[in-house]
């Protein structure tokens, strides 16, 4: 996966496509461009819902792989190592945990590179930039949450491009991922601030056209 994140990337969200056709939703966004799709899995104890889970996964794995593509997956679970065995073996090729959610981060990321996967640590709007600092050569990807996790839709927090150049120095040469808010008004001023992978949700899957949504995020964040 690493090569498809070298340069700036949209990654959308399935958490705002219509289950009820996934396959067809995925799909489309793919034939856009589309080839890094991320997984948001909430397990109501980190966050209040739940949402996703390994078999959600694997059942969209196959065919993001066949198409050149990766699974991105985003956990916002409590005691994230307990099910990172179960996401590689679904399929994904990076997995983000809570840097908030275990007190063991600097071991689940090794774990998580030892499975094969790229591994990544996610911190929310409350959780400084320094709380990363440690972590820096385990990291491939550091997400920066751009709204509290838990739901899609939700407004776009003003101060995360500031944060983001603050995360910028700490993480080497991890890519930073904003998740959270992200589209046409706001993936460029995420770019300037120093994120290269841009997770949007409902401003891709809830638009009329997902295909046309992804292709002008992706031309606002500078990415390809
Ligand atoms: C929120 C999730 C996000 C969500 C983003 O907790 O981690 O990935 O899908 O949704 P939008 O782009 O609608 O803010
Ligand atoms: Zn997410």
């Amino acid at each position: 996966m690493w090569e498809l994140i070298e340069s700036p990337r949209v990654a959308p969200s399935v958490l705002s496509a219509d289950f009820s056709r996934l396959g067809s939703q995925v799909a489309e966004v793919m034939a856009a461009g589309a080839r890094v799709i991320h997984v948001d899995v909430m397990d109501g104890h980190f966050v209040p819902p739940i949402t996703i889970g390994p078999l959600i996964a694997g059942a969209i794995a196959d065919q993001v792989h066949e198409a050149g593509g990766a699974i991105d997956v985003h956990m916002m679970i409590a005691a994230p190592e307990r099910q990172i065995a179960e996401f590689a073996r679904a399929g994904a090729d990076s997995i983000t945990f809570h840097q908030e959610a275990t007190p063991h981060a600097h071991r689940t990321l090794g774990a998580i590179r030892e499975l094969g996967c790229l591994a990544g640590i996610a911190i929310n709007p409350g959780t400084p930039a320094e709380a990363v600092a440690e972590l820096r050569d385990l990291a491939d990807v550091v997400l920066c949450m751009s709204v509290n996790p838990g739901w899609g839709g939700q407004s776009f927090i003003e101060s995360s491009p500031a944060k983001i150049e603050r995360l910028r120095p700490l993480v080497g040469e991890a890519k930073i991922e904003v998740d959270g808010g992200v589209d046409t008004a706001t993936a460029g001023f995420v770019a300037a601030a120093g994120a290269s992978l841009f997770v949007a949700g409902s401003a891709i899957f809830g638009a009329a056209d997902p295909a046309q949504a992804y292709a002008e995020i992706t031309s606002a964040a500078g990415a390809s």
